[in-house]
């Protein structure tokens, strides 16, 4: 089946190199350069090549040294045009097909977002960055986006500004940034990269702006460098936020898979609109800020992009119907190193709140039960997007340690996850070749037992099964949630009273690190709605209606905002209006992570859908294109109904 995303004939030729030069101007916000493609013929006689591409403007193609004539299909709004480029001597299976492609972007490329200076921490210069995944790459440059295809690639961009790519930086070194003598801003520097590793489409990435690089110091003997990367002004707090972690779970990753093969592993803080929390682009991870949140509280972010070197950037899903896999095995594992480096309650107490995530989830897609589902049969032109949420993530990584614990704990099971990575280690697999190899692996390294085992399992309703529950209920150890479930339980007895003050203090939070705190909160969510007078002492006592942490500020507003019709809702829904669009500080600094934009819209939504939508349209352009689409559907019920005031007639979700 070829991937349902992608209009590429990537199935009978496929991209092996990609070169790039490319020019950023910032001030018509357009990338203007040429692709090279070396292509692998794999069918026979192919008269063809296909590329995605989403808002570009072609110039002019080249195949093998002549130009050609190129054309266009009929614009689909979800995976673009597909640029048809005719190969005169049709090749043979086996051959080589040059092409060159000279295209520049549009202001439609949903991959890309440029900044303006004020929408930056230093206020001074602007800022572009991409994000590719899942299926945005064909907006950047035109090519063959589908996870199935793996190419490595060089570049050459020139800009104003320092860039980075989703690759090594060969000149100029990043120790000289800025570089002697240029003006930053205003001279231009060409930038070169290489990519020797192939990488998939959706780790495509660049980013530019007024960038520094603090190196993080490297256990002895390795062949790798890791680093930050922020605006000058975050550079110092991003190196302390992350220098002890990074390194130590790179290390500790390599113990129990095979040795990380990028060369670099760098991270890079990215201005507040970025649309997630992490995203894993080869050699440098891209970051929201909202993880500088001065006590190394966040950094599992971190470890859960350094796992995806192995789950997805490595062994990679053939198409968005096994996106599992890589979210699944990588959740699991950077759980399974909570294990090792911390304890098994750590690791459990990750899991106790994914399940919340699992549950909420499950309940927002009752009305779309496909995408309840682990593996999902996305229809051709399905977009991703729209099943994207913590299903193949926590519902992914339970199935993992069912299996797990299935065959008798993680002493019998690390071998094998070894074995897997080195087994797909560059490839691209779907769900029956992991399910074929595990079966393969234990058949030939297990006891009569443990194929027993695997044969035990529900694979049917784990895979394809829908509803609100997991197959088997999970059972984790709950000695770290005990004390946020006993000061939740209290504030819930507490509903009545009076004296609040006498009751609750600042103090009660004294043992609890965030991740408790985030549970005490999800606890208070499962009771019906406390009255606004406690919803005032608990923002005020525990700092929730001021603190700079935003995953406690989301989970506070979602407390405040329970019950639609409550006081309660009405008065902070416009503080949570305020908060993310950042209107409560003069900074004007969006949430624009979709993990908290998108809950707070909804529940605003729920709460005064006039202030909701006034909010969006006058902070629209500071959102993601990506952020845009998706806070512009609006679930109501399960049904998705247009809302007259949003341009284009779309929902909100
Ligand atoms: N690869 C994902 C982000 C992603 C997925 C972008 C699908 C576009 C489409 C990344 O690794 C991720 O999972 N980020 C999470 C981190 C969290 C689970 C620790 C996020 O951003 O919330
Ligand atoms: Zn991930």
């Amino acid at each position: 089946m070829a991937d349902p995303t992608s209009q590429s004939n990537y199935i009978t030729i496929a991209t092996r190199h990609l070169s790039l030069e490319w020019t950023l101007d910032f001030l018509t916000r357009t990338i203007r350069g040429t692709a090279v493609y070396e292509l692998e013929v794999k069918g026979n006689e192919v008269a063809e090549v296909i590329l995605d591409t989403a808002g570009l403007v072609i110039d002019s193609v080249h195949v093998d040294g002549s130009s050609v004539e190129f054309s266009f299909g009929t614009k689909h709004t979800v995976m673009g045009s597909a640029l048809h480029i005719p190969i005169l001597r049709p090749a043979i299976k086996g051959g080589c097909v040059k092409l060159a492609i000279k295209y520049e972007t549009t202001t439609n490329c949903t991959a890309l977002q440029w900044l303006d200076k004020e929408q930056t921490q230093g206020g001074k210069f602007p800022f572009l960055f991409s994000q590719c995944q899942p299926i945005y790459a064909r907006s950047l440059v035109p090519i063959q986006d589908t996870p199935s295809v793996k190419f490595t690639y060089d570049a050459r961009v020139t800009a104003v500004l320092p860039v980075l790519m989703s690759a090594i930086l060969i000149s100029p070194d990043s120790t000289g940034f800025p570089h002697d003598g240029r003006k930053i801003g205003h001279d231009k520097v060409t930038y070169v990269f290489r990519q020797s590793v192939p990488i998939p489409s959706y780790l495509l990435a660049i980013a530019s702006g007024n960038l520094r690089y603090r190196p993080f110091p490297v256990p002895k003997g390795k062949d790798w460098t890791s680093g930050v990367w922020a605006e000058e002004e975050l550079v110092d707090a991003a190196e302390w936020e992350f220098k002890e972690d990074t390194t130590k779970f790179l290390e500790a990753e390599e113990k129990i898979m095979v040795p990380y093969r990028f060369g670099v592993y760098d991270l890079l803080v990215l201005p507040p609109s970025f649309p997630y929390g992490g995203m894993e682009n080869a050699c440098v991870t891209f970051i929201t800020p909202t993880l500088l949140t001065g006590d190394r509280a966040l950094v599992n972010v971190v470890v859960h992009e350094i796992t995806h070197s192995w789950f997805g950037n490595g062994v990679t899903h053939a198409d968005a119907c096994h996106f599992w896999l890589n979210e699944g095995w990588t959740t699991y594992i950077e759980r399974l190193l909570q294990q090792i480096l911390h304890t098994p309650a750590h690791r459990s107490f990750s899991f106790l709140i994914g399940s919340k995530r699992l549950y909420d989830d499950l309940k927002l897609y009752e009305s779309r039960p496909a995408y309840q589902r682990l593996q999902i049969a996305f229809g051709r032109g399905e977009n991703p997007d729209d099943a994207y949420s913590g299903v193949p993530y926590e519902k992914g990584a339970n199935f993992l340690l069912h299996i797990e614990r299935t065959l008798g704990g993680i002493d019998v099971f690390l071998p094998y996850i070894k074995n897997y990575v080195q087994t797909f280690m560059g490839k691209s697999i779907t769900t029956q070749e992991w399910k074929d190899h595990l079966y393969a692996y234990y058949c030939e390294h297990g006891t009569r037992d443990s194929v027993e085992a695997l044969d035990s399992i529900d694979w049917n309703a784990w895979l394809h099964g829908e509803g609100l529950t997991l197959p088997v209920p999970a059972e984790y150890d709950m000695t770290l949630a005990r004390q946020s479930n006993v000061l939740a339980d209290r504030w819930d007895k507490a509903r009545t009273s009076t004296n609040l003050h006498e009751l609750f203090n600042a103090s009660d939070l004294q043992k609890l690190d965030a991740n408790q705190i985030i549970v005490f909160l999800q606890r208070l969510q499962s009771y019906t709605a406390l009255p606004k007078s406690h919803v005032d002492f608990l923002g005020s006592t525990y700092s929730f209606s001021t603190t700079p942490n935003a995953e406690i500020r989301l989970r506070f507003y979602q407390v405040a905002l329970l019950d639609p019709q409550s006081d309660a809702a009405r008065e902070y829904a416009v503080d949570a209006a305020a908060w993310v669009v950042g209107q409560e500080t003069s900074k004007g600094i969006v949430k624009g992570r979709m993990k908290f934009c998108r809950p707070i819209f909804r529940a605003l939504y729920a709460v005064d859908a006039k202030l909701a939508l006034e909010t969006y349209q006058r902070h629209k352009l500071a959102f993601h294109p990506i952020a845009r689409n998706l806070i512009e559907k609006v679930r109501n019920n399960g049904a998705c109904v247009a809302v007259s005031t949003i341009e284009h007639g779309r929902g909100w979700l």
